[in-house]
């Protein structure tokens, strides 16, 4: 597993804000969505294209264009939603999935409640959205899932880290040739409290893009 902690002035300053107790709702979605687009600069520097012709006003010349089968992008509901517009700017024709996975606040085990994507994702690159890696309960369902389908890289972007959620990434997959797992995320935090939460994090992102259900 690769774990990219993006150090850019852009990104700290937007997340400086996130993490503000008095940022309220629509400031937090907006931010959120800025800072995914930043991320997502870095968590596409890797995929895979393939060599297209094209002709200038000039000339024919070489370029690239995204190769096929086109990029998967999963939010996990419901506070991965939240980045899904932030992403889908960079990658605007990339297809979209949806994967419902709630944790159990007293356990903090996840369960999956909704899956809506391809039954098939061979040779699909991944890009799964969820903004605060935490237990990692989540984000080890999720790539159990697409690795089952068969997809042939999964990278995660996320807002927040932290260490036990990226340990538990790492120990479930570790290094995969066949299905490569990437994390990107805007800041690496310090450790998890009794109730999961990433401190000092930013809260609930749910709550905090949403508001409280
Ligand atoms: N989920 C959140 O929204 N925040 C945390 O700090 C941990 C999990």
């Amino acid at each position: 597993m690769r774990t990219l902690v993006i150090d850019h002035p852009l990104v700290s300053h937007k997340l400086t804000t996130l993490r503000d107790v008095r940022t309220d709702s629509p400031t937090f979605r907006r931010l959120a969505d800025e800072l995914v687009t930043l991320l997502a600069y870095e968590a596409t520097r890797n995929v895979r294209v393939e060599t297209v012709e094209v002709d200038t006003p000039l000339m024919r010349t070489t370029g690239v264009r995204l190769a096929r089968p086109i990029p998967l992008v999963v939010p996990v509901l419901r506070a991965g939603l939240g980045m899904l517009d932030g992403m889908t700017r960079l990658l605007p024709t990339a297809e979209v999935g949806f994967l419902g996975i709630v944790r159990d606040e007293g356990s903090l085990v996840a369960s999956t409640y909704a899956t809506r994507m391809p039954d098939d994702l061979s040779g699909r690159e991944v890009f799964v959205l969820d903004p605060m890696l935490a237990t990692g309960g989540t984000l080890v369902a999720a790539i159990e899932l697409m690795r089952s389908r068969g997809a042939s890289s999964v990278t995660a972007l996320c807002l927040l880290a932290a260490p036990e959620g990226l340990a538990r990434v790492d120990e479930a997959f570790g290094d995969d040739d066949n299905c490569p797992i990437t994390i990107v995320c805007a800041g690496l935090d310090e450790r998890l409290d009794e109730r999961g939460y990433i401190t000092p994090g930013l809260g609930d992102a749910g709550d905090r893009l949403y508001g409280v259900v």
